[in-house]
């Protein structure tokens, strides 16, 4: 028992079809594609259709994943999904995944940790299948950003986006373990970035909802201090505890919130340029989707990546980093 291991045996991402660039941005805010690339390095997001809700997104990826995993539906025993665009306050994003997938009675949860979403999803995964407790978990993050952005406010709409990653972790298959990792919250920086209303704090009235309360509010000069700091103290927290050194890790997959807290996060580390993974230009920022669809392409494009450092930060202010490690292919 105390030896199991907990791996990703595969994964499977969606993003929606339509797309929205700098340029259409241009018509509808005062901003320009110059100000949003050279600021964020974004030039295009994906944007879901109004009939797509976040479990939608979510089911697109996990039938990928799971078609991929070889398991039958039945072995899987758990769905965790990270999300802050939840269909619903309740119930749970993962119910609706699982009545979607057609996975009856397991458990399922949803973790808000924003942007950090799915390194405490995976590490969630990971310590109840080390503790025996289920064999093979559905692990999602799905985000439709687009349900909760100010279409009229230039300091934020241009920087999200929507789109879903999954995994399925196991103790029996894969070959990509989860290794080590180190999470964290400093919340004395909850009200830098939020959703002020809607909740039971503020509940939504005819008020709020005309103060455009209901739509992400941030302080964007704060978050970047603070990004840049927790990203570089969590990745240096987990390089430590792992025994690996910087110049092992052949693939950084940092949040991709903008290049610019990337850049000087991966200039700290000492990574090199051509070791870390972008879809912030493409994706924009899907919160904790980001880090699902990009681990999905590492593992779908770099068949020989040995190392991940996955590092994030997120509203909260939560901030983590993880290790997955490729190991002999079992079975
Ligand atoms: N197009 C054109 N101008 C814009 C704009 C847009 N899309 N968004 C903001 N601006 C303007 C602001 O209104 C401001 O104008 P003003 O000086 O006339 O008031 C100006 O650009 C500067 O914006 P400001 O936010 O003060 O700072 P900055 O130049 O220092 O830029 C950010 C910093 C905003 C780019 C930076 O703070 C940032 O990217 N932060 C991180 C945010 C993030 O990644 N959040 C996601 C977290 S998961």
């Amino acid at each position: 028992m105390g030896n199991l291991i907990a791996k990703i045996v595969s994964t499977g991402a969606y993003l929606p079809e339509k797309i929205l660039s700098n340029k259409d941005l241009e018509s509808m805010v005062d901003t320009s594609d110059e100000w949003i690339t050279t600021r964020t390095g974004i030039k295009t997001r994906h944007i879901a259709e109004s009939t797509q809700s976040t479990s939608d997104l979510g089911v697109l990826a996990a039938k990928k994943a799971l078609e991929r995993s070889g398991l039958k539906k039945e072995e899987i025993q758990a769905i965790i999904v990270a999300t802050i665009t939840p269909d619903m306050l309740f119930p749970s994003t993962a119910c609706f995944i699982q009545k979607k997938l057609g996975l009856m009675h397991i458990p399922c949860m949803d973790i808000s940790a924003a942007c950090t979403g799915y390194i405490y999803a995976l590490i969630l995964a990971s310590q109840l299948i080390k503790s025996s407790a289920f064999k093979n978990i559905l692990v999602i993050a799905a985000e439709k950003m687009s349900a909760i952005t100010d279409w009229q406010d230039r300091s934020t709409c241009v920087r999200f986006g929507d789109g879903a990653g999954a995994a399925v972790v196991s103790s029996q298959r894969g070959d990509m373990e989860i290794g080590e990792f180190f999470i964290g919250a400093d919340a004395r920086f909850t009200d830098i970035l939020n959703i002020p209303a809607g909740g039971s704090f503020c509940p939504a009235t005819e008020d709020t909802v005309k103060k455009r309360l209901h739509y992400i509010k941030m302080t964007g000069q704060e978050v970047f201090k603070n990004a840049v700091r927790y990203m570089y103290e969590s990745a240096e927290k987990v390089l430590k505890k792992s025994g690996l050194r910087v110049e092992e890790i052949d693939c950084l997959l940092p949040h991709q919130a903008n290049i610019r807290i990337i850049s000087a996060v991966a200039k700290r580390l000492n990574i090199k340029e051509e070791n870390i993974y972008l879809n912030v230009q493409k994706c924009g920022n899907m919160s904790a989707a980001s880090s699902s669809v990009g681990l999905d392409s590492i593992l779908s494009e770099k068949k020989d990546v040995k190392n991940i450092l996955m590092v994030a930060f997120g509203a909260g202010l939560t901030y983590g980093a993880l290790i997955l490690k490729r190991i002999n292919r079992e079975k």
